[in-house]
């Protein structure tokens, strides 16, 4: 599958920027074990540069400790991991040491449309899908804050909340600064899933969107979604460095702990051995710079408009979604009222006749074309191209 071609509109998948590739093809090459400074003080202190960066352009706290882990899943899963530790153990309860049985319970207040991410994270990490309480979202599939005050006002003990920045259909991102504020008054973690959504961050057109983030206690995002590094490349960011390495640390008689000043991943990944991802991730930021990741965030989203205006324009097709971010959802309506099925039909039309790729989902009840702007490489020829191909697959074009 041509997923890193310019018109791969499929999930939300990225592409790969020429430096960032040259620098995985030297990753391999150079073969670094990055899980201790020992083995791998370059990698280490590339790691440190780049968390220091990405903690700036994303508008976290400086002094966040950083993971590099191989995606959203295993960002949301080590976030969690440290949101778990921290708030048992202000519980008095070391769950290191104790593990879960006779734990005080924790509720993990998380929005109905979150990533099915979150609930695997859980199952990992032993609080199962039932410590989940749903808030329900609004119509774009963002957090309902007058729900959360009433879900909050519930729980009793331990709590974490999980906040989404970027809908996986919409792209709609959660009032994520109400919803810390209120979760801090409760005592609760508050953990941001934005796999995509917090590089608004990185645009000063967008930034307003993710506002208040930086008050959560923990992030995960994706480097191989929006920053475009090769696969695989996540991240998890906590305000809590010590709470970090507590959750996430680990030693051994036989391997050589770095100084306090050196990092070790180990102490900050879920894995002992691992790759060196900062390299790709290093390249990638000084090939684009701070005004570079702006303008590929800026470029995306005006992009996914330009998609959403040009197929509005035809008749019988509707964008179901507000096109905030990269996400379109468009829905093909047809004269015998079977909307589901033709909107399927011209889906797969679409993967056939390959102008271009995008898949579809069901969303409110409806089966929808999903469209994600990801690519650093697409153009707006690109969109039109593809805008043509999807309406003469609908057999409304020319
Ligand atoms: C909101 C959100 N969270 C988590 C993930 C999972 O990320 P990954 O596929 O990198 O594990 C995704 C993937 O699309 C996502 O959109």
């Amino acid at each position: 599958m041509g997923t890193p071609a310019s018109r791969f509109f499929g999930f939300v998948i990225g592409g790969a920027l020429p430096a960032a590739v040259a620098a995985d093809w030297l990753t391999t090459v150079w073969d670094q074990n990055a899980g201790l400074y020992a083995a791998a003080p370059a990698a280490m202190v590339v790691e440190d540069v780049c968390a220091a960066w990405l903690a700036d352009l994303l508008g976290l706290p400086a002094g966040v400790s950083a993971g590099f882990v191989t995606g959203g899943q295993m960002a949301n899963t080590t976030g969690l991991a440290v949101a778990r530790h921290a708030v048992l153990a202000a519980a008095g309860w070391d769950v290191e040491d104790r593990g879960l049985a006779g734990a005080p319970a924790v509720t993990v207040v998380a929005g109905q449309e979150r990533h099915a991410t979150i609930d695997r994270a859980l199952r990992f990490l032993g609080l199962g899908r039932a410590s989940v309480t749903p808030v329900p979202a609004d119509g774009q599939g963002r957090m309902r804050i007058d729900a959360l005050g009433e879900a909050l006002a519930r729980v009793d003990g331990p709590a974490v909340v999980c906040t989404q920045l970027g809908n996986v259909n919409t792209g709609a991102l959660d009032p994520v600064g109400e919803i810390a504020d209120l979760a801090h008054e409760r005592g609760a973690w508050v953990h941001v899933d934005g796999a995509f959504g917090l590089w608004a961050a990185a645009s000063p057109a967008l930034r307003h969107l993710v506002a208040g983030a930086e008050r959560a206690d923990s992030w995960a995002t994706d480097a191989h979604k929006w920053l475009n590094v090769p696969y695989d490349s996540g991240l998890v960011f906590t305000r809590h460095p010590e709470a970090h390495r507590r959750a996430l640390g680990t030693s051994a008689e036989y391997l050589i702990a770095g100084e306090r000043s050196q990092r070790d991943a180990m102490d900050f990944n879920p894995e002992f051995s691992r790759r060196a991802r900062g390299f790709p991730i290093y390249a990638a930021l000084r090939s684009l710079g701070r005004s570079g990741v702006a303008d590929l965030v800026d470029r995306c989203c005006a992009l996914a408009r330009r998609f959403a205006d040009g197929l509005a324009a035809a008749d019988g097709v509707e964008v179901r979604n507000e096109v905030v971010l990269n996400q379109v959802l468009v829905r093909f309506s047809s004269t015998d009222g079977d909307g589901d099925g033709h909107t399927r039909d011209v889906i797969r039309r679409v993967q056939q006749e390959g102008t271009c790729w995008l898949s579809g989902t069901t969303w409110h009840g409806e089966a929808l074309m999903r469209v994600s702007v990801s690519n650093w490489s697409t153009t707006a020829g690109d969109v039109d191209r593809s805008v043509a191909a999807i309406l003469r697959c609908a057999g409304r074009g020319a």
